[in-house]
């Protein structure tokens, strides 16, 4: 099993449709029996909510339905997944901190999700939580483009 979890600050925009477009594509691919896949919040704010209805209403266009309730990031995290995807640099640090803090070395395990943006390596997916529906729609294309290489590059480490 490949365990891959998703995460932003509040766990209702962001990581939920990353979380929701990489289904998909293990779906589509005919892998998903060998995915565990997750998302988190760095931030305790909307614990227990759906993802934000603009979200879910994005999502929805491109086929994808979100179902998540959020929850937040855990020092357990490290030891239950194998990739861990920060959606900004701010969450990267959030967990960092959180792992110095631990005392492990899992550090190998984070990742920035844009480091798979063949467009825009290593920049942030921006946080469209206080602008309009086109920063939801935005969010949508960065992370299809960042989880289409995401999940190429799994593929080839792990031979599916
Ligand atoms: P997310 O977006 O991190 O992509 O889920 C946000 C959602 C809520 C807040 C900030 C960002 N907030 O401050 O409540």
């Amino acid at each position: 099993m490949i365990r891959v979890l998703f995460v932003c600050l509040g766990n209702i925009c962001r990581s939920p449709m990353a979380e929701g477009v990489f289904k998909k594509i293990i779906a589509d691919n005919g892998v998903a029996d060998k995915f565990y896949v997750d998302s988190a919040g760095t931030s305790a704010y909307h614990i227990g909510e759906l993802a934000d209805a603009r979200m879910r209403e994005t999502a929805e266009k491109y086929g994808i339905v979100l179902e998540s309730r959020a929850r937040k990031f855990e020092v357990n995290d490290f030891e239950a997944f194998d990739y861990i995807l920060a959606m900004d640099q701010a969450n990267f640090e959030d967990i960092s901190a959180l792992e110095v803090e631990k005392g492990t070395k899992n550090t190998y395990k984070l990742i920035k999700m844009r480091d798979f943006d063949p467009l825009e390596k290593g920049a942030n997916v921006p946080d469209p939580y206080y602008g309009g529906l086109d920063g939801f729609e935005q969010v949508y294309e960065i992370l299809l483009r960042s989880n289409t290489q995401l999940f190429n590059h799994i593929r080839d480490n792990h031979r599916l």
